[in-house]
Parts: structure tokens; C-alpha cells; sequence
């Protein structure tokens, strides 16, 4: 079988994610302590795909940064600018040259699939449709894509409908042979300004070429919102095993699945997990709940945090009041004032949200 290539899209606007889009990339997020992109990487890999060509926008210094050319991960990356994010059919069109006529699947840069994509692209290649898509059962269809198919095709697609003809949302994950590329080429942008893949895909299905679904077995993800952040850390950390590299002392407690990495501290806390205390981080007198991730060199001190992400080089002190279900970027700080009048004291940027009780 011929190899084919993979299309990552890691640009994008964020907008659902801000602040945290403001200064970063949203799929360099880490879940359980590893960026959400690696996730994705890592299932292309393991799908025996080497070429990757990788969209990026105004964050792209970042992206290459954590990804470089791709070899860690025993992959060939190349980086293709995008512009502006000008929608995912766009981000097709920006890649032609790369792509040439091989066929190729695209990875949406903040999924997360469980279950990898070697079944999906295996399928693609031994059937040779011109289109393949990957469609998950969903309770809320109007929040996605929709598919409708009849005898196996794909016969319509919807972006985000009132009244949902299926429960099948499309996951971001597609396949496509060059055709795509005339389809991407034909479409005119929607009512959000921007070029849909849906649009492009449907324009396929008009023009009679063969465009088949794949239903998503275990569980996946779109990251691109807060909860969905929160619910996919929560199921990963619930996949981890026990592994304590950093020095715990006599006074602490640690019970269930807890990663402690190399060089982490922990003093005089209860860790519960499942949790991960990143690298360089000192946890003193604080108790760390299920479900936190906690990131390298972060501080929590006499506070309680559970089912969190707290980026590199925060410090989280004497909080009088347990946090939780809270994403915490880079360089934050958070305590408690010692001084009078008891007032809350903010410096906060723009589009941030705080919750007090
Ligand atoms: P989305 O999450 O659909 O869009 P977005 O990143 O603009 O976010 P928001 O809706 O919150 O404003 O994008 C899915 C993935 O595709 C994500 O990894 C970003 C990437 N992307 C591009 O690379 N180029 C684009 O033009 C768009 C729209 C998205």
C-alpha cells in the first residue's frame, strides 16, 4: 500500500478558548501533562504515516518550538503558513503544493481520539473512496457538522443544523484524494467568513464522487472549549499509572494513580489521585484532588485544588477556599492578600472569567 500523507491544522483563531489564545497555542494545551497535539501526532504515527505537513497561523513560532521537524516523533514535519484562519477548507487550499496529487488524511490540531486513526485509514486505502469521513454518535448534533447517510455514503452534510436529520457529528478527522482540491478551489466562504470543509465536502457529494463515513468506536474529543478541556484531562488521567520520580516526603499522603515527575517536591500534602505534579513543581501543605494536571516548576502552597490544568511557572498560595473545574495559564499567581481592607485584588486580561463564591 501506498503511504500516504497527513495534513495537522494547528492554527486557528481560539476564540472560544481566550485569554489563553491570546499568548498561546491552544493545541499545545497539556492534557495530562503532554501538549494535545502530541496526542495526535502520535495516532498518525501509529496509523504508519511519515509526512506531515502542518498548518500554522500566528502561533506557529510556538508550534515549531515544541515540535521541530518532527523526528521525535518519527515523523517528517514540514510547516505551511496560513495567513489568516480563514477556515479548514482554506487551510486544504494553503497545503496543495505540499499535498500534489497523493491522497491524504487531515487531523484537526486540538482532537483527541482514544482509539488512534490506524482503522480509518485503513479503511480508506483498501476501499479508495475519493472522500472519507469520521462520524461519532452525539447527543447535542446541532452543536457539530452533521452527516446523513443513506446505504453507507455519505449523501448531505450540515454545518451546525436546527433540526438534525442524524446524531452523527463529524469528528476532526477526514480523508481525501486530490479532488478535494477543485472542491476547495469552488466553495464560497459562509455567513462566519470563512471557507467550510463541510461546504467542500458537500460540493463532492454533488459533483457524484464517492464519499464514505466511519464511525468513531471509542471515545474522542473536540478541546477547543473549557469543559471539553477539563473532561479530557479527567479521561486521561484516568488511563495513567502510578509513577512517583520526585521525592515525596514522610508527611505527605498519596493515594491511587499519581504521577510525581523528576525533580517535582511534595511536602506535608495529600495527593489524590488520578493527578500529575509536573517536573520542578513543589507542592507544600496543599491538598491536590482528582483529575489536576499540574504543569513543570508550578508552586501550590496551603491550598486545594482538584479537577484543574495549571500551566508552567503559576503559584497557587493560600487560597481560603478549595479551586476547581479552573484553567490556569502561564506565569498566573493567585493568593491571598495579607493585609486589610478584605477586598478581592484582580489583575486579569482580557476575556479571562472568574468565579468566587
Ligand atoms: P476550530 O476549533 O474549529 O476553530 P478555531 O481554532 O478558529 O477556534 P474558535 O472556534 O474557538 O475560534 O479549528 C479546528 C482546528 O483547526 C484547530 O486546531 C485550529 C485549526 N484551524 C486552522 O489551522 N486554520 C483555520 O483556518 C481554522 C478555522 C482552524
Amino acid at each position: 500500500m501506498r503511504p500516504i500523507k497527513a495534513l495537522v491544522l494547528a492554527g486557528g483563531k481560539g476564540t472560544r478558548l481566550r485569554p489563553i489564545t491570546h499568548t498561546s497555542a491552544k493545541q499545545l494545551v497539556p492534557i495530562a501533562n503532554k501538549p494535545i497535539l502530541f496526542y495526535g501526532l502520535e495516532a498518525i504515527r501509529d496509523a504508519g504515516i511519515v509526512d506531515v505537513g502542518m498548518v500554522v497561523g500566528d502561533t506557529h513560532r510556538e508550534i515549531e518550538a515544541a515540535v521541530g521537524d518532527g523526528s521525535s516523533f518519527g515523523l517528517k514535519v514540514t510547516y505551511i503558513r496560513q495567513d489568516a484562519p480563514l477556515g479548514l477548507a482554506h487551510a486544504v487550499m494553503v497545503a496543495g503544493d505540499f499535498m500534489g496529487k497523493e491522497p491524504f488524511v487531515m487531523y484537526l490540531g486540538d482532537n483527541l481520539i482514544m482509539g488512534g486513526i490506524s482503522d480509518f485509514v485503513g479503511e480508506f486505502q483498501k476501499n479508495k473512496p475519493n472522500s472519507q469521513i469520521l462520524l461519532a454518535r452525539v447527543d447535542n448534533p446541532s452543536d457539530f457538522g452533521v452527516a446523513e447517510l443513506a446505504d453507507g455514503r455519505v449523501v448531505r452534510l450540515e454545518e451546525k443544523p436546527e433540526a438534525p436529520r442524524s446524531n452523527l457529528a463529524l469528528v476532526g478527522v477526514y480523508m481525501f484524494d486530490a479532488e478535494i482540491f477543485e472542491a476547495v478551489g469552488s466553495i464560497e466562504p459562509s455567513g462566519r467568513g470563512e471557507l467550510e470543509i463541510t461546504d467542500a465536502i458537500q460540493y463532492l457529494i454533488d459533483a457524484g464522487r464517492d464519499v464514505r463515513a466511519h464511525e468513531v468506536t471509542g471515545w474522542w474529543k473536540d478541546t477547543g472549549k473549557l469543559d471539553d478541556i477539563l473532561e479530557a484531562n479527567r479521561m486521561i488521567l484516568e488511563t495513567i499509572d502510578r509513577d512517583i520520580r520526585g521525592e515525596v516526603d514522610a508527611r505527605s499522603r498519596v493515594d491511587g494513580k499519581v504521577v510525581v515527575e523528576e525533580g517535582a517536591v511534595v511536602e506535608g500534602s495529600v495527593l489524590r489521585g488520578p493527578l500529575v505534579i509536573g517536573r520542578d513543581s513543589r507542592i507544600v501543605r496543599s491538598y491536590v484532588g482528582p483529575f489536576t494536571s499540574i504543569y513543570f516548576d508550578v508552586t501550590v502552597q496551603n491550598s486545594e485544588i482538584e479537577h484543574s490544568i495549571i500551566l508552567e511557572g503559576s503559584t497557587v498560595s493560600n487560597l481560603g477556599q478549595r479551586m476547581e473545574r479552573s484553567l490556569i495559564g502561564k506565569d498566573v499567581e493567585i493568593t491571598k492578600s495579607a493585609t486589610m481592607p478584605k477586598a478581592y485584588r484582580f489583575m486579569v486580561g482580557d476575556a479571562s472569567r472568574i468565579e468566587v463564591p
